[in-house]
C-alpha cells in the first residue's frame, strides 16, 4: 500500500449542486453514496467503486438580507464557520454577494496519508501554508485525522486523511446513502451495477494546466512537500524542458510526478517502471490492481506561444489549476459506448487521424477492432521498447478518450484511459487532442458568429 494515495477528487459547483450530481452520477455511471449538510454548505459523494470518488461541494448563499440581525456580523460568523469546518475550503477567491464562490473548479486532490503528523511537520518545515491544522473527526465507525494544504499551485488544495483507525463508508460526518434508497424520476441510480468488465476502476493521474516557466518550481514543491519524483512521460524528453511539442498554434510541454516508493516496495509482474529523471527507474506499487498510483502531469505553455488549450483554461479558469482527471477502464471500447449512451460528450479525433496512426497500428497485434476504434473516436497512442528502429515487437499502447468540459466554461474535463502495457500519457496524441479541441472551439466560434 502506496503511503501517499488519492482518497478522493473535489469539485466545487456555485449552485445547483444536487442537479449537477444527478448529471454527473447519469453520464458517468456513478452514484451517490454519501451526503453531508451544514448551514453553510452541501456535499455529495459520488463514486464509481471505492477507488473512484468524487466529492461535489456547494457553499450555499448566505440568508437574505432581512432574515439578518446584523449582516456584517453573520458574514463574519459565515467565513468563521467555513475556516473551521474541517471539510470546507472556498476554492475562489472572487465571492458573490451571498459569499459563494462564482466559478465551479475541481480543486482538492485528497490524499491518503499513513501518518498525518509528520507528513504535515514535513510540510512546516517547507514553508507551505496550512490550510487547515490537523484534526480529529470520530464517529461510531472510528476515528479520522484531517488537515489541508494550499499548493504551489492556483486554487489546488489537498486534504490530508490518515484513517487506518475508521471502518466507515467515507468520513465522519457524511451519512450514507444505499443505493437502494435513491430513486429519481427516470431510476437511473437503481440499475443493477456496472458489468465489472467495463466498469472504470481508479484515477489514473491528474493533470494540472499552468503558467508560463512555473513547471520546475511546481515540481520542486511537491517532490519537497510530498517526496514525489519526476519521471519521462516519454523517451524523447528532454529533462530541463520535458516533452516539448512545438508546432504552429501549439507549442507546450509535458512533465510528470509521481510518489515513489521505490525503495520500499519490490518488483512484481504487475509492477511498471517508469524512468526517472536522475536515471533511476521507479516503481509503481501496483497492489490492487493500481489502484494506489499517485501520478501527477503538468501541462505548460510554452512562452511566447499561440493561445493553446492551456491558455483557454488558464483564461476561463482565472489561473492555474487541475485541468483534467484520467479514470481508468479496463476495457474502454465497452466503457466509452456505454458512457455515450449515458449522454456524456466526448470531444472526436478529426477524421484524418486514423489515416495518420494507421502505419504505426499494423504492428500492434491489437486486439481492439481500428474500424471500432474509430467508430467511438478513441486515441491511440504507441510506446516503443529501447530498441524503436529495430522493429520492438513489444510496441505497448494505450487507448484514450477526452470528454467535453464538464462547466459551461472551457475548463476541466475528464479522460477516460485503458493502458495496455503503455506507462505514459497518450503525449503523442496531444497533437490529435489538440486538434480536437481546436475543431471544437472553431465550431463553437463559428457557431457564435453564425448567431
Ligand atoms: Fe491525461
Amino acid at each position: 500500500m502506496l503511503q501517499h494515495s488519492i482518497h478522493h477528487i473535489e469539485i466545487g459547483v456555485r449552485e445547483n449542486g444536487e442537479e449537477f450530481v444527478l448529471e454527473l452520477c447519469k453520464k458517468l455511471g456513478l452514484y451517490r453514496a454519501g451526503y453531508r449538510e451544514t448551514v453553510h454548505s452541501r456535499q455529495w459523494l459520488v463514486r464509481a467503486n471505492d477507488w473512484v470518488q468524487l466529492l461535489v461541494t456547494e457553499i450555499r448563499s448566505s440568508p437574505p438580507e432581512q432574515e439578518q440581525q446584523n449582516c456584517a456580523h453573520s458574514d463574519q460568523q459565515r467565513g468563521k464557520a467555513i475556516a473551521n469546518d474541517p471539510y470546507l475550503v472556498l476554492w475562489d477567491q472572487d465571492v458573490d454577494e451571498g459569499g459563494r464562490p462564482v466559478r465551479n473548479s475541481v480543486f482538492n486532490v485528497c490524499l491518503t496519508v499513513k501518518d498525518i503528523q509528520r507528513q504535515v511537520e514535513r510540510l512546516e518545515r517547507c514553508g507551505a501554508k496550512m490550510e487547515k491544522p490537523v484534526t480529529v473527526m470520530s464517529d461510531a465507525d472510528g476515528e479520522v485525522k484531517v488537515a489541508m494544504v494550499r499548493s504551489c499551485l492556483g486554487n489546488v488544495v489537498h486534504t490530508l486523511v490518515e484513517r487506518q483507525h475508521y471502518s466507515g463508508f467515507f468520513l465522519p460526518g457524511f451519512t450514507s446513502i444505499r443505493r437502494q434508497d435513491v430513486k429519481t424520476d427516470d431510476g437511473y441510480e437503481i440499475r443493477p451495477p456496472t458489468p465489472p468488465r467495463n466498469r472504470i476502476t481508479h484515477v489514473d493521474h491528474v493533470t494540472f494546466a499552468v503558467e508560463v516557466d512555473t513547471s520546475q518550481d511546481i515540481i520542486a514543491w511537491y517532490e519537497n512537500a510530498f517526496g514525489m519524483k519526476r519521471f519521462y512521460v516519454n523517451s524523447a524528453e528532454d529533462d530541463g524542458e520535458g516533452f516539448v511539442i512545438n508546432l504552429p498554434n501549439m507549442a507546450l510541454r509535458l512533465k510528470a510526478f509521481e510518489y515513489w516508493k521505490c525503495a520500499e516496495t519490490g518488483v512484481s509482474s504487475n509492477t511498471t517502471l517508469h524512468h526517472h529523471s536522475n536515471g533511476d527507474v521507479g516503481v509503481n506499487d501496483d497492489d490492487d490492481d493500481g489502484c494506489n498510483k499517485l501520478l501527477f502531469v503538468i501541462a505548460e505553455s510554452l512562452k511566447d506561444s499561440e493561445p493553446n488549450q492551456v491558455d483557454t483554461f488558464l483564461k476561463d479558469h482565472k489561473g492555474p489549476g487541475i485541468q483534467h482527471v484520467a479514470l481508468h477502464t479496463g476495457n474502454i471500447v465497452d466503457t466509452v459506448s456505454r458512457l455515450k449512451q449515458q449522454g456524456l460528450q466526448f470531444v472526436d479525433p478529426p477524421h484524418t487521424y486514423y489515416k495518420e496512426i494507421n502505419g504505426m497500428l499494423k504492428d500492434l497485434n491489437m486486439k481492439e477492432s481500428v474500424s471500432r476504434l474509430e467508430d467511438l473516436g478513441i486515441l491511440v497512442d504507441v510506446e516503443y521498447g529501447n530498441d524503436k528502429n529495430h522493429g520492438d515487437k513489444k510496441a505497448k499502447y494505450l487507448l484514450q478518450k477526452f470528454t467535453k468540459p464538464i462547466f459551461e466554461v472551457n475548463t476541466f474535463f475528464f479522460e477516460i484511459i485503458q493502458r495496455m502495457g503503455a506507462t505514459g500519457f497518450g503525449a503523442n496524441n496531444i497533437i490529435a487532442l489538440w486538434r480536437s479541441l481546436q475543431t471544437l472551439l472553431q465550431t463553437e466560434q463559428q457557431q457564435q458568429h453564425d448567431v
